[in-house]
């Protein structure tokens, strides 16, 4: 059997389970998403959605990769060995592979305006973003990236630089928020984004803050499984994942600080979309004093954020043929690379490179890179964790699954915070009813009464 590798610290799965969670969906989708969903009952509808919803899944999935100690495909395989369970499995892989190859588009952006901001470039966002000659290399460099931290493998690789890269982000993103505190004018931005207006709420708002919720923290698609399996028996499931939920929605809500503030302070509209980041900050980073500076230090950060996501999803892959096919680690991980690359040229090419992708007649006019992220960023994590819950609740069995949680983690057959009831029961109760129908629920909710 090949070597799989370990954890070699709590803190190690932690910072690294959150850092596949903290990523773009925080710090670039997040503001804009919730900029055009209302402001502040998006961000409560999606806090709600992390604690109800996503949280117990969370430990869920990590429970699960825990106990089989495989990737998403052979966890499911190492529970029910044949029939159709194992489309699970390739929904896992293919998700991993989708999210990859666009993901890393925006990521290559982000990687671009570090160097664009340094030289106090002045090409407009549509021009960037339109030009295969700077997209394209960008696109490979992030790749490249991804698959040098992936290749070095678990305590060399993927944790060394999570440790790293992790308390760097948070201090970054510190220091804009208190700059953005300053400016004039920044009050209107807090009480949009703090004080909740629920009359904005619609059954597609509610949507869209669930898959948020799913895909900002990694959810869904056997990521945070596959670095479960790395974890050793005695760790405590449920105080590690309490961090990296608290840690993965602290960010969230310092993106918003740090947008916000500054957005409102030079009247700017806080609907602008998915342009959001590349296009309102640089314009408010030109005002600044040493403007470029902040600019660059911002898209060094939101590079590093993208970095330790796509770190987890090309290990969700590299597992699977490592696990599965018994290929070498270094082989299959370049070829990944190679193969999410070409995959990932389409995105690339669809923010007016070239018309046909980047306005598609049959979805309203909309791009190749929106498609992918309607259907792998808002229907597919939460259909995922849909099937897990049934697959772990009634499949697995709630009860050895309970037994598998409470291994390393001893006050999980106690009371709830004090309540007349059990952790346990509790997180059962939540994992085969409640997270499920939820799930169903906000989509049948969405279909026919918007
Ligand atoms: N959670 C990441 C983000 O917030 O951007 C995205 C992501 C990473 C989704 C890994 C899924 C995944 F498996």
């Amino acid at each position: 059997m090949t070597e799989r590798g370990q954890w070699s610290s709590r803190l190690g799965f932690v910072l690294s389970a959150a850092g596949s969670a903290v990523g773009l969906a925080n710090v670039w989708a997040f503001p804009y998403r919730a900029g055009q969903n209302g402001g502040a009952a998006f961000v409560v509808i999606y806090l709600a959605c992390i604690f109800l919803i996503c949280f117990p899944f969370l430990l869920a999935e990590i429970n699960l990769g825990r106990f089989t100690q495989k990737n998403a495909m052979g966890a499911i395989r190492a529970i029910r060995p044949r029939g159709s369970w194992l489309g699970l499995g390739v929904l896992c892989i293919s998700a991993g592979f989708c999210i990859l190859s666009f993901y890393s588009v925006v990521a290559g952006w982000s990687l671009g305006y570090i160097f664009k901001m340094l030289a106090a470039n002045e090409t407009s966002f549509p021009e960037f973003a339109a030009s295969p000659i700077q997209t394209l290399p960008l696109l490979l460099a992030f790749i490249m990236l991804t698959a040098f931290v992936v290749y070095r493998g678990i305590q060399h690789g993927i944790e060394r630089w999570s440790k790293l890269l992790m308390p760097t982000l948070v201090v970054l993103m510190v220091a804009l928020i208190l700059h953005g505190l300053t400016l004039p004018g920044a009050a209107a931005g807090l009480d949009f984004f703090l004080r909740p207006d629920f009359s904005k709420v619609t059954g597609r708002t509610i949507v869209t803050a669930m898959g948020q919720a799913f895909f900002s923290l990694s959810l869904g698609i056997g990521g945070v499984l596959t670095y479960g399996s790395y974890l050793s028996k005695d760790e405590n499931i449920v105080s590690a994942g309490t961090w990296v939920v608290l840690l993965d929605s602290l960010i969230a809500l310092l993106a918003g600080l740090m947008i916000f503030p500054a957005l409102f302070s030079f009247g700017q509209q806080p609907t602008e979309g998915p342009a959001l980041v590349f296009i309102v900050l640089p314009a408010i980073f030109a005002a600044l004093p040493a403007g470029n500076i902040l600019g660059a230090a911002f898209f060094v950060m939101l590079t590093i954020a993208a970095l330790t996501s796509t770190i987890s999803l090309m290990e969700l892959l590299v597992a699977y043929f490592v696990d599965e096919r018994g290929w070498a680690r270094g082989k299959i991980t370049w070829l990944l690379g190679g193969a999410i690359f070409v995959f990932g040229i389409p995105s690339a090419l669809s923010h007016g490179a070239v018309p046909a992708l980047s306005q598609m007649a049959w979805f309203g006019g909309k791009s190749f890179l929106e498609f992918m992220i309607f259907v792998w960023f808002d229907i597919v994590p939460p259909l995922g964790a849909l099937l897990f819950c049934i697959f772990i609740g009634w499949v697995w069995g709630i009860g050895k699954a309970a037994d598998e949680l409470a291994q390393g983690s001893p006050g999980f057959r106690k009371s709830f915070l004090g309540l007349p009831i059990r952790a346990d029961r509790l997180w059962g109760f939540f994992i085969r009813f409640v997270c499920p129908l939820a799930i169903v629920a906000i989509w049948i909710n969405a279909v026919f009464f918007d």
